[in-house]
């Protein structure tokens, strides 16, 4: 250990998580996918937290509406007092004003900050000013804080200054007395397609610093967000509830956004999202939806798989590794009422018949023999094949393309009342 090190060590800070909240998976909607840094717009926001209210969202569970980067007074801070500013031409109401109209409208707010001098796209960073920023934010009501990793002093890589910086805000945020979510992030600048898993197992990351930690860079079309997808997976037993592998946002279809996906493809992230316990915030022109977009974000089932309360995250339970065959995989997870949801995924250029063969049902607690109700959560009926018997192939056919057939499989009732 070098002596800026050991010194580190020393100051190093102690405390916990301890914040009582972000119990299960956050849904809600962030700034970045939809509208970058050039859209952002206090008028854009408040677009966005009446469209939550409008479509029924708000009341299926999305309540964090959370401002990312360039919030911020492009100026940079009070040259008097060091205090963070808004941005006060594109959002005249002020950070407390923006809150104060969110809270009123039944939503959290959500913020935006960086442990480096300068934030991802350049707007001023909290080095230097950690307990004094989370003071801010907690006196504007935030319910919400997520942060970044550039521009920091040693780089991005740099471990243990890292888990130090992000552990200072923690306990800042913790010693406002108010409850707030905290989300570590980082990802911007680690390119290309690096694992950032270390910040789920070290012991001074996962939940020991965060409600939620990102595991891969960021999700910006098809291919990242499977890479974040398949880290995530491996990483299944170290989240729970109050702390949560983070693959990134949500992408979305609708047109109009920065950044987004094809129709089937958002369909399948959500789905993989709620078997990973993810955080579910949408990245899109909330108020631009389209029906099909709405449908996806509005399916109760899939929400509920996202939301159960048994806190267990789900991961990749088989896959066609060979590079000679058409890849597909399978994902699942358990849930608190002792069934599983299983995501039959499908990435190659034809339709598939996929099966959950000896080998997957090895990974599922369920007896040899055991019969099983089978239910679609897209379809909202039984499967096409509605009984599944454990230890014989189950198959599924998935068209191409990264399409996907999510199922939930239950034990049928007369087992029920046997065990
Ligand atoms: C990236 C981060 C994105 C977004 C962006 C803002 O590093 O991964 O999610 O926050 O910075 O500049």
């Amino acid at each position: 250990m070098t002596g800026v090190f050991a010194m580190l060590a020393l100051l190093a800070p102690t405390a916990a998580l301890d914040n009582g909240v972000g119990i299960l998976p956050p849904l809600g909607y962030n700034t970045w996918n939809a509208l970058g840094c050039s859209g952002m717009s206090e008028a854009s926001v408040r677009a966005a937290a009446e469209t939550l209210v409008k479509t029924g969202l708000r009341e299926l569970g999305y309540r964090y509406v959370n401002l990312d980067d360039c919030w911020q007074d492009p100026n940079g801070r009070d040259p008097w007092t060091g205090e963070i500013r808004p941005d006060l031409t594109r959002f005249p109401s002020g950070m407390k004003g923006l809150a104060d109209y969110l809270h009123g409208t039944g939503l959290l707010f959500g913020i935006y900050t960086d442990r480096g001098l300068l934030t991802c796209a350049g707007r001023v960073g909290s080095l230097g000013h950690v307990m004094q920023d989370a003071q801010t934010f907690a006196s504007w009501d935030v319910d919400y804080v997520k942060e970044d990793n550039c521009y920091s002093s040693t780089g991005p890589n740099d471990e243990d200054m890292l888990f130090y910086q992000f552990g200072l805000f923690r306990d800042a945020l913790n010693s406002t007395g108010r409850s707030i979510f905290f989300s570590v992030c980082g990802g911007g600048s680690q390119l290309p397609l690096a694992n950032l898993s270390y910040y789920a197992t070290d012991p001074r990351g996962g939940k020991n610093l965060a409600n939620a930690w990102r595991v891969a860079p960021d999700c910006v079309e098809w291919l990242t967000c499977r890479w974040g997808s398949a880290v995530a997976s491996r990483l299944y037993d170290v989240a729970g509830l109050g702390g949560f592998n983070d693959p990134d946002m949500l992408l979305a279809s609708s047109k109009g956004a920065a950044r987004r996906l094809t129709p089937k493809h958002s369909r399948t992230q959500f789905s993989l999202w709620a078997i990973l316990m993810a955080p579910m915030l949408i990245g899109a022109r909330l108020e631009l939806l389209d029906s099909f977009d709405l449908e996806t974000y509005s399916n109760s089932e899939v929400l509920a798989v996202s939301q159960d309360a048994l806190g267990r995250q789900g991961m990749m339970l088989a896959q066609q590794p060979s590079i000679f065959e058409f890849p597909f995989s399978v994902w699942g997870r358990p849930l608190g009422d002792g069934s599983w949801a299983v995501l039959f995924l499908n990435d190659s250029p034809i339709l598939m018949t996929i099966s959950c063969d000896a080998d997957c049902w090895a990974k599922l607690p369920f007896a040899a023999g055991t019969r099983l109700h089978v239910r679609d959560l897209w379809t909202h009926g039984e499967a096409d094949r509605p009984l599944a018997t454990v230890g014989v192939p189950y198959s599924v056919d998935v068209p191409s393309w990264g399409a996907s057939v999510m199922l939930k499989f239950r034990r049928t009732n007369r087992q029920l009342i046997a065990v």
